[in-house]
């Protein structure tokens, strides 16, 4: 597989344009990645030159579509679009269900929506993975383009074709790969973001430099604080980054049946508390994520794999932005997410699949840990009663 993105993207501070080629695979071949800051005013052009111009159809929530749906229908009407009327699920984790994909299906169809038609996602990791798995199923699978809000969308979930629905089993249980054709981040949509959300986001830069890139977890380590401030250039500068690494990651194993899976990292121990306390505003996705990384190198400085002070200075780091390092407080069942955790995605025949790192940038599978091990570690972390 080519990877084109490590020699053509380029951070840029006034914007960057990062390449994903997927050609060899067998899906569509390749798509662009677009930052910059104040971009939404040209996503009709952006859209127009690679794909043409379209019946377009957004798909948005009740937070991010008050604040952009107006201003996206106007630039895509002034590119030559058109635009049919959108739909607007409800705001948080509880609509990656089921009854919400349900409706959204039915509204496409209702609308009219045929094979040419665009699906524009315009709002944060929810609505991507929800409108990206309506539109790999109504009629097979239409174009779809991601216009992520949110830091956490902007930098991990609206790249790399992954989609889902969460159910009791678990988080994103059910769900398709399915690539969009185009992914425009306009990191001044971040400004509207609650304090709480770009920190939960900012989870996910981080965990880039943890996997593979230790000069840029030194970077957020010197520079979160800014991004988190909502300086531009910085902000440009991690979507970029973490873009560049995950375009690489994404060309290289498309399927997640290797190297993918080490953008799991904090995952497996996160997806179960956020399983446990009901994806529900106690735990948001990067809290949960945050929790599982400090988890996780934490395990592997036990297991001799890297050392404490790794894993102390990100939990000094994850608590200097304000980052959750533990659990909060809740009726945690021990068994029971020692049985989630057996059945993340990842898991093999129920065995768990855990990401360890034998030091800053060096994360890795590891099918070894012994369950023991995991149940003493949630004993330590989690809140005593
Ligand atoms: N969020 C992990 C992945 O896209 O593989």
């Amino acid at each position: 597989m080519t990877v084109k993105a490590s020699s053509q993207s380029r951070p840029y501070t006034q914007g960057a344009l990062v390449p994903i080629d997927l050609s060899s695979t067998k899906g569509p071949a390749s798509y662009d990645i677009v930052i910059g800051d104040s971009i939404l005013s040209e996503a009709g052009n952006l859209i127009a030159v690679r794909l043409g111009k379209r019946r377009c159809l957004i798909i948005t929530d009740s937070n991010v579509g008050p604040l952009y749906r107006v201003q996206l229908e106007a630039v895509l009407g002034v590119a030559g679009h058109s635009v049919l009327p959108a739909i607007t699920i409800p705001a948080g984790e509880a609509s990656k269900d089921f009854a919400t994909l349900q409706k959204v299906l039915d509204h496409m169809l209702a609308s009219g929506v045929d094979r040419k038609t665009l699906i524009i996602a315009l709002g944060g990791g929810v609505v991507g993975d929800l409108a990206g798995l309506a539109a790999s199923l109504v009629m097979r699978g239409v174009d779809i383009v991601q216009i992520p809000t949110s830091l956490l969308a902007q930098v991990d979930s609206s790249v790399g074709g992954k989609t889902g629905i969460d159910t009791k089993h678990g988080k994103n249980t059910v769900g398709t790969f399915y690539q969009p054709r185009l992914v425009i981040a306009d990191v001044a949509l971040l400004d509207s973001l609650h304090e709480r959300e770009i920190r939960s986001g900012y989870a996910e830069v981080i965990k880039y430099g943890l996997i593979k890139d230790a000069a840029f977890y030194e970077w957020c380590r010197s520079n979160g604080g800014k991004l988190l401030g909502g300086d531009r250039e910085a902000q440009i500068y991690a979507v970029s980054t973490s873009c560049t690494h995950k375009a690489k990651i994404v060309a290289a194993d498309e399927r997640e049946a290797g190297e993918r899976a080490l953008l799991n990292l904090g995952h497996t121990f996160g997806h179960a508390l956020e399983t446990i306390t009901g994806y529900g505003n106690l735990l948001l996705h990067g809290e949960a994520v945050a929790i599982g990384m400090v988890m996780a190198m934490k395990l592997s400085a036990q297991l001799g794999f890297c050392s404490h002070n790794d894993a102390y200075g990100l939990r000094d780091h994850l608590v200097k932005v304000g980052l959750p390092v533990t659990p909060p407080a809740f009726d945690y069942d021990i068994d029971r997410l020692m049985e989630l955790m057996a059945q993340d995605k990842k898991a093999e025949a129920g065995k768990m699949v855990l990401i360890l790192t034998k030091g800053i940038g060096q994360a890795f599978i590891s099918r070894d840990v012994k369950d023991g091990d995991v149940r003493e570690l949630w004993a330590e972390f989690l809140p005593k009663t």
